[in-house]
């Protein structure tokens, strides 16, 4: 048996022993005597009686054991030309001051707190405060509109908004104060305020419930770590689904951290002292997980950059940034390396650089294309290890395990399941397919620690969405197999999620507001191939019969009404005016069709179509209009 297999099915086989196994990874205040328990609904739930706090576990606990004087933060922000090392015990103090803030503005335990920032360390710094607290943050990502917001709002019911007053996209600023306002005025919930950090190349305005960070914090009393349950929610994190309405995943605190430092160990190889560098945003789970709460609950340093791949100021960035601060563990998304490899396809910058302490790199959020794959590992001479997980899940749920056992990599896949998740294929019927058999990915119940606790205030969604498809597993949405020798391939979403430049996004929710337009009857929003972010949205639109506008105008009415819904982050910047769209004799959209023309699959019109010249008036439509659509796009045999 392979060491990997040694480690792998006492995980899966004895869960409870396995992960009782691990608890010492953390500082308990009251170490769990109950591993593993069930609730009402048969979800496990991880270290029921044990109390701890995640601040304490990941910075004071380091400073109490002599990492005081390490750097915990490498803050680099080409786009400010500003860089900042913060060591554990500054950091401890930033944030307990904060929480001592935060604690004035009436702040407690179960609390929920909304920060909306860009990359600067007060927006770890604020996450932080609030788990000292124990109150529950939910972070917003920057690029969503005000109207995303607003529904996060409505839904967290938080009783203090926490913004910086700009966030700054490679050259343009970006207030934020504007986004927050009309969020707030939108939302039926009010919070009670709104802390603003204020950043010198735009100042907000305040207004009476609006406090600055900087007063807030002034004489604020150095707050100390509340225990809470391991079960207790340590964040909210909204996601996107298949409808309009973004689901809240709620992330425990006990699992949370002991998985996370157990993957610190297994999948990123890394130990005290060193450093990862993430590049990623603190508004997604790899930035929840990867940037803020790992490193760190495993004493080594976190490198927060506010810039992008290219541009800020070149595709030499990442490689400047491994060099000057000895990135040991580099993590990104694959369209960040196909938009370096766009800009310089050659690499030649990487030859101004020293990236010699590079030990491991890892892509996740996408799949890992193989022409990007074989580019970076013809470019390095480390290991690229594509991963595969999810915001459910807060952690990798398949990948090569350098802490563990490396093991050969196979182009496009993700290697093998992580110790805990029992990963397995299922075809239609629910029965488990064989080697090379496509299917839907599931995990076998029960999930291990970290993964989801539930849906905030949707428990019955929570079950609709994950559990009842195949009872006893937790359906991922991806479809996937293993090949002969164990290695999973994940090919792709199985619903109408898509992933835009390592994004997330619903397709479902980009319908709703296209269909909310007064000239619109019908209309479909599907995903087409795109070379540099893997996946873009196109939206098919059948405007009503007493439209007598211009289909331009339309198209650009559209295009502005998603952004502002939604937020640039959608990239939503191709409408067809169609006269039909594919359906089924019922008069269902036939979605997964349309999707299968963007992919460029083979089929046959069928037969369930009552008018097939409409899939051809679609088809036509797409290949004159998007290029990716015609460049993959097979001919259609009728
Ligand atoms: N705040 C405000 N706006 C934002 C934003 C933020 N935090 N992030 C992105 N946007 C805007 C962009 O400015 C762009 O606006 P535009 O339409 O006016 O040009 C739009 O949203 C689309 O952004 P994006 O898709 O990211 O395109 P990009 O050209 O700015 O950058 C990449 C492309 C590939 C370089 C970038 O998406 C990237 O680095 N992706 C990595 C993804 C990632 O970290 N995923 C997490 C999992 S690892
Ligand atoms: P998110 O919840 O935003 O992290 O997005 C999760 C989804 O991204 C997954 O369900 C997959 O569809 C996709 N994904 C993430 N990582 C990978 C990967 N390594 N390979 C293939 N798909 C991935």
């Amino acid at each position: 048996m392979s060491h990997y297999q040694r480690t792998y099915q006492p995980s899966v086989k004895h869960p409870e022993a396995f992960w009782s196994e691990q608890i010492k990874r953390v500082p308990w205040y009251t170490p769990p005597t109950t591993i593993l328990s069930y609730d009402e609904q048969q979800h496990a739930r991880w270290y029921g009686d044990g109390e701890l706090n995640i601040c304490y576990a990941a910075i004071d606990h380091h400073v109490a054991q002599g990492r005081g004087e390490q750097p915990a933060i490498f803050w680099d922000s080409p786009v400010t030309q500003s860089k900042q090392t913060i060591t554990y015990q500054e950091l401890r103090d930033r944030i307990a001051c904060f929480a001592g803030g935060l604690e004035r503005l009436g702040v407690t335990k179960g609390d929920r707190v909304i920060i909306y920032m860009p990359m600067v360390p007060e927006a770890l710094i604020a996450m932080y405060a609030c788990a000292r607290l124990g109150a529950v943050h939910s972070v917003v990502f920057g690029g969503f509109a005000s109207h995303e917001l607003a529904v996060r709002i409505e839904d967290a019911e938080p009783k203090v908004v926490v913004m910086a007053s700009c966030g700054i996209e490679v050259d343009k600023v970006l207030p934020y104060k504007p986004i927050v306002e009309q969020a707030i005025a939108q939302s039926s919930f009010k919070p009670e305020a709104c802390v603003v950090y204020q950043r010198d190349l735009h100042r907000a305005v305040l207004g009476p419930d609006d406090y600055d960070w900087d007063q807030l914090i002034t004489d604020a009393p150095f707050v100390d770590c509340v225990p809470v349950k391991a079960t207790d929610p340590l964040y909210i994190l909204y996601t996107s689904g298949t409808t309009g309405k973004p689901k809240g995943v709620i992330r425990d605190t006990g699992g949370y951290a002991v998985a996370l430092a157990y993957s610190m160990e297994v999948i990123y190889a890394l130990n005290p002292g060193d450093v990862m560098f993430t590049a990623s945003d603190v508004g997604w789970v790899v930035g929840h997980s990867y940037i803020v709460y790992a490193p760190l609950l495993r004493g080594c340093t976190t490198v927060i950059y506010e810039g992008k791949p290219v541009k800020t100021p070149d595709a030499g960035s990442f490689w400047r940034l491994i060099d000057e601060y000895k990135v040991k563990s580099f993590f990104t998304a694959p369209t960040a390396f196909r938009a370096i490899k766009k800009e310089d396809p050659d690499a030649r910058l990487l030859d101004c650089y020293n990236i010699s302490s590079l030990q491991h790199l890892y892509v996740a959020g996408e799949r890992l294309d193989p022409p990007t794959f074989h580019w970076l590992e013809g470019l390095l001479d480390v290991p690229v290890i594509d991963h595969w997980w999810q915001t459910e899940t807060g952690w990798p749920i398949a990948a090569n395990l350098p802490g563990i056992e490396a093991v050969p990599v196979k182009a496009g896949s993700a290697t093998y399941p992580v110790p805990g998740f029992n990963v397995q294929i299922l075809d239609r019927d629910g029965e488990r397919a064989g080697p090379m058999q496509q299917g839907s990915v599931v995990i076998k119940q029960p999930m291990p620690p970290g993964c989801l606790a539930g849906i905030w205030r949707d428990p019955q969604r929570f079950h609709s969405a994950y559990m009842a498809a195949f009872p006893g597993y937790y359906l991922t949405g991806d479809g996937g197999y293993f090949d002969e020798d164990g290695y999973l391939f994940i090919m792709g979403r199985t619903d109408d999620v898509i992933n835009v430049a390592g994004h997330r996004l619903s397709t479902g929710e980009m319908e709703e507001v296209v269909g909310g337009h007064p000239a619109v009857a019908e209309c479909a929003v599907i995903g087409i191939h795109d070379e540099l972010k893997g996946q873009l949205p196109i939206g098919l639109v059948i405007p009503k019969d007493t439209f007598d506008g211009n289909d331009v105008t339309l198209e650009a009415e559209l295009i502005a009404l998603v952004r502002d819904r939604i937020g640039p982050v959608a990239c939503f910047k191709q409408v067809l005016v169609v006269s039909r769209l594919p359906k089924t004799r019922s008069g269902k959209i036939l979605r997964k069709l349309l999707r299968n023309i963007a992919d460029g699959k083979t089929y046959g019109i069928p037969s369930t179509i009552d008018d097939p010249t409409s899939l051809e008036d679609v088809y036509v439509a797409m290949c004159e209009r998007s290029v990716g659509a015609a460049d993959q796009a097979k001919p259609i045999d009728p």
